[in-house]
């Protein structure tokens, strides 16, 4: 962990206090009413989560809260349910039954509505349609969307039937998505014809054909491909006997389907995420727990009301998408604002129109894209009226103090609390945040734990730090959303998760904890980057640099980045016979853009003779880090195999 990040926020000693209005019709208004909710939660689990989950839908009961096999966890034992219907059917006996469920806008400016009832209908039909095509209960079904309302009726069609869905982020290359299918052993994929990225066509279908056509991904027998964009502007290939169009399979199916009643820990969806091997996790969430946690979050941490407009600006195809758009907005009878496109299309003022246009009054985006709109300037959100907001949310990475005040003041008028919500793809839901209404915020800081959390930032053989002091982020005991296992290989899950620290799941983040009980988290102290917000895994960038014939060795590091938080570099050494410079520079950059997808290509790609190595073989990175930041070399240099190396690396620096 950089220790210059600490000493950054231990100088920052803001505090915005909850603005009296807000608080006084607050679900929590003060921090002593959050105090009794948060030890009730621990005192007395199970009747806090009955009465906290007790407007979702379940068909028995459960008998008991928790049962505890560390590092195994299974919640709410003895209950059945179906994730759809607290999401869905629940609604329709009410007022919200006509109630927008989701308000999409695509990037060229057309726009949808569909009601609760309407989302269900869809989901209906599609789900008969996916159970005539053979899917049943505990099959996978990948799904490789854009952001369409449909993704979210393809997610929910799934859950309906007790199918496992699996959603690859649109931006993935085909071998990244063939790679997933084959792990999870998909049955089915979900895909579209097309999607609209900043002003061009994407073709969605056209990457699925390329991954299916291996035999990698045999496991596949159809895929259905949803019409967005049109003959015209995204011809595509049916292939015969595999492909179906999402209309034809869906016309005529009956307007209804009774969901298919699971048991609580019944999976509930598989989400890829870097780890620090080559191979992305599966991560697994179950039924009950996943929809206890991103339920009650939703409702507590965005102190959701009625006549909400709610906006979450994350791919569905990253767990802030699911739990935020989907589940937890969706099982809360929310109105959700969808939007197809990018934040600067077709200028920098998009977002800002969009929330006047649609009244949003809850704003969730990432700090990423909090510091691209800065660079833009304060003329952009300035032609827009952003008084409908009321309260403002970021997730993801580390904010700086400096864009929170600007969130704060410009996007938020100075008058709506921000929710810094840390959390995982791993832990389903937020873990740690301040209430809207109950507790101060300070810019940096993520706040305290949600209900039934318990971190610690301990040294690494468990023991606590002080107050300030900086150390490994760990949760102490399982909460109702936490992953279960990673697909298919449970042994990683307890090494992963389980091993570094005795006793405690280790989140991979570094964090202080300041004597208010304020965690402050500072990033990510293992081999995973966290560049604009994506996560990546060195590992994997590396084994897609290897993979080039002209690469030896490869190395990647994480360089802090002003916009992005953090820069990717990577260090190449060729294989004889093959020039390093600029055209080999551009040609393994595209290479990974194929091997993974645009988004993880490197920021930067040098070229040296040799990696700086242990004796024993091991890539030093904390001195490529170092040298990729610009810093002095820190720490001891005696365990280098050849110092050499390290002054050609500088050398080539200035
Ligand atoms: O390093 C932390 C950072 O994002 C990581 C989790 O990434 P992912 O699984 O992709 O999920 C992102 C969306 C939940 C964490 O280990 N992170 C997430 N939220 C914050 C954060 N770092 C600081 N502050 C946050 N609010």
């Amino acid at each position: 962990m950089s220790n210059d990040a600490i000493t950054t926020h231990l100088k920052e000693t803001r505090r915005f206090e909850p603005p009296e209005a807000f608080a006084a019709g607050a679900r929590v208004p003060s921090r002593e009413a959050y105090e009794a909710l948060y030890r009730e939660s621990l005192d007395d689990p199970d009747g806090f989560w009955r009465r906290e989950a007790s407007d979702l839908v379940f068909r028995t009961p459960w008998t008991q809260a928790l049962e505890w096999t560390p590092p195994h966890a299974k919640w709410f034992l003895g209950a059945t349910l179906n994730a759809s219907e607290s999401c869905l059917d629940r609604h329709l006996g009410t007022a919200r039954r006509n109630k927008a469920a989701i308000l999409w806008e695509g990037e060229h400016g057309a726009t949808r509505t569909l009601t609760y009832a309407e989302l269900h209908r869809e989901v209906c039909r599609l789900a008969n349609g996916l159970a005539s095509l053979g899917v049943v209960a505990g099959d996978r079904v990948a799904i490789y969307m854009g952001m369409v309302p449909e993704v979210v009726v393809a997610m929910l069609a799934c859950a309906r039937l007790g199918a496992v869905h699996t959603v690859v982020f649109g931006g993935f290359a085909a071998d990244a998505l063939r790679d997933r299918i084959q792990d999870s052993q998909a049955k089915v994929v979900i895909t579209q014809d097309g999607a609209w990225r900043r002003g061009s066509a994407l073709g969605l279908k056209q990457t699925v054909d390329q991954a299916l056509d291996q035999p990698e991904a045999k496991s596949v027998t159809h895929a259905i491909v949803y019409r967005h964009l049109g003959e015209a502007v995204c011809p595509v290939h049916m292939k015969r006997d595999r492909d179906v169009w999402w209309h034809e399979l869906v016309d005529g199916q009956p307007l209804r389907r009774e969901a298919t009643v699971v048991d609580a820990e019944h999976p509930l969806f598989i989400l890829y995420t870097s780890g620090s091997t080559g191979k992305p996790k599966g991560v697994l969430h179950t039924t009950a727990g996943y929809l206890v946690g991103a339920h009650v979050t939703t409702k507590y941490v965005f102190d959701l009301r009625e006549e909400d407009v709610y906006w979450c600006t994350a791919d569905v195809g990253w767990v802030t998408g699911h739990s935020y758009l989907v589940y937890g907005p969706l099982s809360n009878g929310a109105t959700c604002l969808m939007y197809e496109g990018a934040p600067n299309f077709p200028d920098w003022g998009r977002y800002w129109r969009l929330i006047e246009k649609h009244g949003v009054t809850i704003f969730y985006t990432a700090p990423t894209a909090i510091r691209s709109f800065i660079r833009q300037g304060d003329e952009w959100p300035a032609k827009s009226d952003l008084s409908s907001l009321r309260l403002l949310g970021t997730v993801g990475e580390p904010i700086n103090p400096e864009a929170w005040t600007w969130y704060h003041r410009v996007i938020g008028g100075g008058r709506c609390p921000i929710v810094d919500t840390w959390w995982q793809t791993e832990t389903g839901s937020i873990m740690m945040t301040t209430l809207p209404g109950a507790s101060a915020s300070k810019p940096g800081a993520t706040g305290l734990p949600m209900f039934g959390v318990v971190p610690a930032v301990v040294h690494s053989d468990g023991t606590q730090v002080g107050a300030d002091e900086g150390g490994l982020l760990v949760i102490l005991k399982p909460w109702p959303s936490m992953l279960r296992t990673v697909w298919g290989d449970d042994d990683r899950y307890k090494q992963q998760y389980w091993s570094d620290v005795p006793g405690a799941y280790f989140t991979g983040d570094g964090a202080r904890c300041d004597a208010e009980g304020y965690h402050w988290v500072v990033g990510r102290v293992d081999d995973v980057l966290n560049v604009a917000g994506h996560r990546l895994g060195t590992a994997e960038i590396e084994s897609a640099l290897v993979s080039h014939p002209a690469v030896a060795e490869a190395a990647a590091v994480g360089r802090p980045d002003d916009l992005k938080g953090q820069a990717l570099v990577v260090f190449v050494s060729t294989k004889p016979g093959y020039v390093p410079g600029p055209e080999l520079a551009i040609a393994l950059g595209e290479h990974v853009g194929r091997e993974i997808g645009k988004f993880a290509r490197p920021d930067t790609i040098r070229f040296a003779d040799a990696l700086p190595k242990t004796r024993s073989g091991k890539i030093m990175r904390r001195f490529l880090k170092d040298i990729a930041a610009g810093r002095e070399t820190t720490g001891d240099t005696s365990t280098i195999e050849d110092l050499g190396v390290l002054a050609k690396l500088r050398a080539d620096d200035g």
